[in-house]
């Protein structure tokens, strides 16, 4: 694997599943391969899991890692070809992705959509630059379009739970105050249609995802209809993808509660996080025995030391 941005870098998805399960069962099986690498990681948006469970999956590697909050402690950022820059921008991304490419055998980088312009958010823009001149593997710690560990996450987490072969998988819009990314609902989506589920999604009028990650998914504009007979229900905010970025009139009747979670098959609950309580999910839905969000957590440090290691594998 030469770089992890989308479920489309991944080879073969079972062999990548079974190399995370097996970096939970034995976590420090591979400590020689990490030897002398050192992993950077690049934060231009707020982290608590990926940042952390990043540096623990390449620490049981056996790597060295630095991390650096790019945005608040770096020069800032040039991306545009050609530009002459005598305004606020102090070093270009030419120079900067390959001089971390002198200090780090594979860079990992979060940068989230700026939710102003669709164009600019759906090329990657920053993210692409960084593999264009970087010469070291490139891990997305989510882009603007995408969060393929979340994804692979989740889906070892659903793996883990599921009670049978073909279970249904329902992603279902939950409210939040300001506009959020589309990237979570982009890649769960992209990651289950890999899968062997049953995936349906729901949401109001107006947050309908681009059609090239929706593809043949049945969307249920009805929430309670969606959750009828559901195994996993998987909470996500999304703001709205046509007009770009806007997070809606009052929908908190969209919240998930516990008669919601009443109309389905005893469904696990599923949730990124960070989570608004009582804004996205009740309280006595995130406390019940059936909320997975910390077992996903705990999954994240598996599925980015399987990305690790298939780095350190191919190198
Ligand atoms: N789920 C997730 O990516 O969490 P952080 O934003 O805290 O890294």
């Amino acid at each position: 694997m030469k770089q992890f941005t989308s479920i489309k870098d991944v080879d073969n998805l079972t062999d990548l599943l079974a190399i995370a399960k097996k970096c939970k069962e034995t976590p420090y099986q591979y400590q020689h391969l990490g030897k002398n690498k050192t992993l950077g990681l690049l934060f231009f948006n707020a982290s608590l899991r990926t940042r952390l469970s990043t540096q623990k999956a390449a620490f049981n590697l056996g790597m060295q890692v630095m991390t650096m909050n790019i945005d608040k402690e770096g020069w800032q950022l040039e991306l545009e070809e050609g530009a002459i820059m005598n305004q606020q921008s102090q070093e270009h991304i030419k120079e900067a992705a390959q001089v971390l490419s002198q200090y780090c055998d594979c860079i990992g980088i979060r940068a989230f959509a700026s939710l102003e312009d669709r164009t600019k958010d759906y090329e990657e823009h920053l993210l692409q630059k960084f593999i264009q001149y970087s010469s070291v593997p490139i891990i997305s710690l989510e882009s603007a379009t995408r969060h393929p560990l979340q994804g692979f996450t989740d889906l070892l987490t659903i793996e883990e739970h599921k009670k049978h072969s073909r279970p249904k998988v329902v992603l279902t819009w939950a409210p939040h105050p300001k506009p959020l990314p589309q990237a979570v609902a982009n890649s769960f989506v992209a990651w289950m249609q890999q899968a062997e589920v049953e995936l349906v999604i729901t949401h109001p009028k107006g947050f309908e995802l681009t059609p090239s990650v929706t593809q043949q998914t049945p969307v249920v504009y009805d929430q309670e209809e969606a959750f009828q007979e559901a195994d996993f229900i998987y909470a996500k905010n999304w703001s709205t993808y046509a007009p770009y970025g806007q997070v809606g009139v009052d929908l908190s009747h969209w919240m998930i509660d516990t008669a919601k979670m009443a109309l389905t098959n005893q469904a696990y609950f599923m949730h990124c996080l960070p989570v608004r309580r009582n804004v996205v999910v009740e309280d006595a839905v995130l406390d019940a025995p059936t909320a997975l969000h910390i077992a996903q957590a705990n999954n994240r440090t598996y599925a980015a030391q399987a990305v690790l290691l298939k780095f350190l594998q191919d190198d």
